[in-house]
């Protein structure tokens, strides 16, 4: 049994915000079925092809375990099979632009007289407010909320991040939000609407940067490279470089190989704990009681010559072997992994978080499988389903409409045209 089994989603998601979350109430063992434009489905399955004909990894990384129905639901006939669809599912979830779902003529008030208990789940750029109107993608949804003016040097432009907070991680949120919505109802037997705006998400993962923003009313922020430099603090936080967040001062320093090889670096961070075996390592051993270093605090203004010092004892081994020397003498840090070493990882893939995966249609391709553990709820990953692959299955099987009434509305256009079957088997 797994943890979410009996739970019924109408996955009415695109593109990567609403599909990360369906994707994990999948994985755990919820009955997600994706409802799809007839004829193209999910923009995605159309963008950045690497095999002419395959839906493509950014469709097939981000859909797994999930059925797949196409259905026009702005036809009459359409709407009357998502109504039977909503009356059936605990759950519905969508990311659609802001009044689409009510353009299509299923607001929240509809939806709740359909279905009382059905929970409504939602991700749009914005909350309320003046900009709730907006589209919004992740690049959008990191500048919005905080991330892109915090990220980078401080003498560049801002910069955005490649963890995909603003999409994957408001989907995180959202599903939270709909397993304690779920929870909820077992005492009142209610459904409620759930929302998650990808700005909140971004700034909720921002929280220590506007923590940053009202210490720096109390004076500068002393962690913060820039401090020792001796360069002023204007009026909002900076951003930071490579410098840790807390009060145990982190880099980014090069390894062996680093004049050929971009990813051959370490993180490397001067917990005090750590402090005496710090500079027993880099051959320092005076700097363990001369008051000029001997304290995080006294180190503060000095953390370049600190972090040069550590460096060219780093830039005489790999970044493995750093980890190596490192982790048993209680140092924290972690060599760069490129996408490439990841990819290869033994212990990811054994821990099932990096899985092969068998595509009918595009063959055996690599995802990132289910990062949550949960010891009483396997996971097991499968291919994201063909478009429209389950239209018929769903329809009978579920919905309990006849052959003639499948065929009746296949006739109708609503369900696009004949599947091709060939391909699903
Ligand atoms: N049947 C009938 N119509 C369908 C349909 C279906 N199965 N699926 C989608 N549509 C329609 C929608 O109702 C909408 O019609 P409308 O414009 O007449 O109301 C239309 O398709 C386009 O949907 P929309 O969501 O506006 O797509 P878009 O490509 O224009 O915008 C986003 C894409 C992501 C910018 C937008 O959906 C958005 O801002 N979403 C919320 C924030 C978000 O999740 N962003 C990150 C995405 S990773």
């Amino acid at each position: 049994m797994t943890a979410l089994e009996g739970v019924r989603i109408l996955d009415f998601t695109h593109v990567q915000s609403g599909p990360t979350c369906t994707q994990l109430l999948a994985w755990f063992g919820a009955d997600v079925i994706k409802v799809e434009r007839p004829g193209s489905g999910d923009a995605t399955r159309a963008q950045l092809v690497d095999i002419p004909g395959a839906d493509s990894l950014y469709f097939t990384m981000l859909n797994h375990n999930k059925r797949s129905i196409e259905l026009d639901a702005k036809t009459p006939e359409g709407k009357e099979v998502l109504t039977r669809l909503i009356e059936s599912c605990d759950v519905m979830v969508e990311n659609f632009a802001p009044g689409a779902l009510e353009r299509m003529g299923f607001p929240w008030e509809v939806v709740q007289t359909i279905n009382p208990r059905i929970i409504l789940a939602s991700i749009k750029g914005f909350g309320p407010g003046r900009y709730e109107a907006c589209k919004v993608y992740e690049n959008v949804a990191q500048c919005v909320g905080g991330a892109a003016s915090t990220t980078g040097f401080r003498d560049g432009i801002p910069v955005v991040t490649g963890a995909q907070i603003g999409d994957s991680g408001t989907g995180l949120h959202l599903a939270l939000g709909i397993v304690t919505a779920l929870y909820q109802r077992e005492q009142t037997g209610r459904g409620q609407r759930v929302s998650a705006a990808m700005q909140d998400g971004v700034l909720n993962l921002c929280r220590v940067k506007l923590r940053d923003q009202q210490r720096l009313q109390k004076g500068p922020l002393r962690e913060y490279s820039q401090f020792g430099e001796g360069v002023p603090f204007a009026d909002a936080t900076p951003r930071a470089g490579n410098d840790s967040g807390g009060g145990q001062p982190g880099r980014i320093l090069r390894c062996k190989g680093w004049e050929d090889d971009p990813n051959a670096y370490v993180y490397f961070i001067t917990q005090g704990a750590a402090w005496s075996k710090i500079c027993a390592l880099i051959g320092r051993p005076d700097w363990q009681s001369d008051p000029r270093y001997a304290t995080p605090e006294a180190r503060l203004p000095r953390l370049n010559e600190v972090f040069a010092t550590i460096e060219s004892w780093t830039e005489t081994i790999d970044k493995f072997t750093v980890m190596e020397i490192c982790n048993p003498l209680g140092i924290p840090v972690g060599p760069i992994l490129s996408m490439k070493e990841i990819a290869e990882d033994e212990g990811l893939r054994a821990s099932g978080t990096v899985v092969e995966v068998d595509h009918p249609v595009r063959g055996r391709h690599l995802t990132v499988g289910c990062p949550i553990k949960l010891s009483d709820s396997a996971v097991d990953v499968r291919p994201a389903p063909l478009l429209g692959q389950h239209t018929e299955e769903v329809l009978s099987q579920l919905l309990g409409y006849s052959a003639d009434e499948v065929d009746r509305l296949r006739r109708s256009g609503a369900l696009g045209g004949v599947p091709d079957r060939a391909a699903a088997e």
